[in-house]
């Protein structure tokens, strides 16, 4: 029997319902996903493998950087894998980031304009501006696969300080772009991936 703990944190909300439906791909018999977040994850020990997930807010939410820090010593005898919801993200090929597993959902990653990401909003939104903070925060821990989902933005529930970032630097339009099926795709292909 495999543990496996899916630990997240949120700003406002949405990042639970993908945690959620990453349990329902990965979940077999043989194996238990329990889903906690950052603050009451407090003990690694009890599982073989880690899914660590977080919005990008101002880049990956500040708290996924911390949490693999604290426990790095953990989670580097781990599998481990990471997942990002995200509003805006500039496609890049993740030949370029092999070994390392790669997916994006295809209806947020959007090709640049010219050949490579330029401008404000394609650069600050590019996979690799999103993912090196990520792999460098720990970089003892190495992710069998990082994944970027669409994510959930409502205007109304932002101060406004994070709306003119949102709406000039990300150039992000609120809505609700969870792709339900392709997170739970990922959901089952880390069954794999992190045995
Ligand atoms: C202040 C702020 C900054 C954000 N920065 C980014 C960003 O840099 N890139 C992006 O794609 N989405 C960005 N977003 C959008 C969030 O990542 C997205 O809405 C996410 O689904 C929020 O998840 P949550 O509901 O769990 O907090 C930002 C949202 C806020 C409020």
């Amino acid at each position: 029997m495999s543990r496996t703990l899916i630990a997240y944190t949120s700003n406002a909300g949405s990042t639970e319902g993908i945690a959620r439906t990453i349990k329902e791909g990965l979940l077999t018999p043989n194996s238990t996903v329990d889903i906690l977040q950052f603050k009451d994850a407090t003990s690694l020990e009890a599982y073989d493998a880690v899914i660590v997930g977080a919005p990008m807010i101002l880049g990956w939410h500040a708290d996924a950087l911390k949490f693999l820090k604290k426990h790095q010593t953990a989670l580097a005898v781990k599998k481990v894998a990471f997942f990002a919801a995200a509003i805006s993200l500039t496609y890049e090929d993740p030949i370029q980031f092999a070994p390392l597993k790669l997916f994006f959902d295809p209806n947020l990653a959007k090709k640049p304009a010219k050949a490579l990401p330029s401008g404000l909003r394609e650069k600050y939104t590019a996979v690799s501006n999103y993912l090196n903070p990520m792999l460098k925060a720990a970089p003892d821990v190495k992710p069998v696969s990082v994944a970027f989902f669409g994510g959930k933005l409502d205007m109304f529930r932002l101060k406004w300080w994070q709306a003119i970032f949102v709406m000039l630097v990300v150039q992000a339009k609120p809505g609700e772009f969870r792709n339900w099926d392709y997170i739970r795709s990922w959901g089952s292909a880390l069954q794999d991936l992190l045995k």
